[in-house]
């Protein structure tokens, strides 16, 4: 694998970043995975777009224009020709001596890329349907900037697989907020999908809008609201969405087998049609 750090492409080994880097010490840093279908990155665009409002949100200044990202991110792929997976981009404060302040503008925020080959149509665990377990919220309160801060998701998602689950659908006063990496949605009994409204409390997915505007196309009736836990169970149908799953059925949660235990045909279509879309 070849990786890019500050300005250069190299073997994965010889690839280094300071022990000062504030992201390293302070979880000072955002990210972006864009998925590879067929060599090409996936709704790009609105990925560098997010990660522009993550930066601008937290006062980073960026490393380069996104235009010069994205002739990074090109040339990534040029050097790393897999047909799917992933390109992951992460920008962090920079390496500076560590104080709670942010450093001043003269030091340069650090720029990371690595590809990660993994089947994105074909996968597993979508033909098969996701097992869900309940874990607690207990994350920040600005879930709306795509941070590196991901112990809390982390947890959640072992938590989870010690339940025998996949992963961990969160919840917080009640309500289910999202999954540990991507969006959560229901099929309700009368086929109302129903995932919670944008807010500082879940991230805004690429994936999320591109499926919600497929599904208004296909004339499914959408209800951005809360859902709880106990709804979530009496589901005709479930899904998640994100870059690295796109539609991927939940097929039991919370031991609540939904359906006949396989990903529901709607979720089936929504995935077929997201797959279409990101061709
Ligand atoms: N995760 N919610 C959370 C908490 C996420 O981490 C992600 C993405 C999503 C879905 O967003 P999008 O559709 O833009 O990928 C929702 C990425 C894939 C990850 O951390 O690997």
């Amino acid at each position: 694998r070849v990786v890019y750090v500050n300005g250069e492409f190299l073997p994965e080994e010889e690839a280094k970043i300071s022990i000062f880097d504030r992201g390293f010490l302070f979880a000072d840093g955002v990210y972006e995975v864009s998925t590879i279908l067929d060599g090409k990155m996936v709704d790009n665009p609105a990925h560098l777009e997010r990660l522009g409002r993550s930066m601008y949100e937290l006062g980073m200044t960026p490393p380069c224009s996104m235009e010069e990202i994205e002739v990074i991110q090109q040339e990534m792929l040029k050097r790393n020709p897999i047909q799917e997976g992933g390109l992951y981009l992460q920008v962090t404060r920079g390496a500076a001596d560590r104080d709670f302040v942010y450093p001043d503008e003269s030091t340069r925020s650090s720029l990371i890329m690595f590809t990660q080959e993994k089947p994105v149509v074909e996968s597993a665990l979508a033909k098969r349907g996701m097992r869900i377990s309940f874990q607690p919220d207990i994350r920040w309160q600005r879930r709306d900037i795509k941070t590196v801060g991901l112990l809390p998701a982390s947890m959640a998602k072992v938590a989870a697989q010690g339940e025998g689950a996949d992963d961990a659908w969160m919840v917080e006063d009640g309500k289910v907020t999202e999954g540990t990496s991507n969006n959560a949605y229901i099929i309700t009994q009368d086929d109302v999908l129903v995932t919670k409204a944008r807010s500082n409390k879940i991230l805004h997915g690429i994936t999320r809008k591109a499926v919600l505007a497929l599904a208004k196309e296909e004339g499914l009736t959408i209800e951005e609201r809360d859902f709880t836990p106990e709804e979530a169970k009496l589901a005709k149908e479930a899904f998640v969405t994100s870059a690295s799953t796109f539609v991927t059925g939940v097929v039991n949660i919370d031991g609540q087998q939904l359906g006949n235990g396989t990903p529901g045909p709607m979720t089936i279509r929504l995935r077929e049609i997201y797959i279409d879309f990101a061709r």
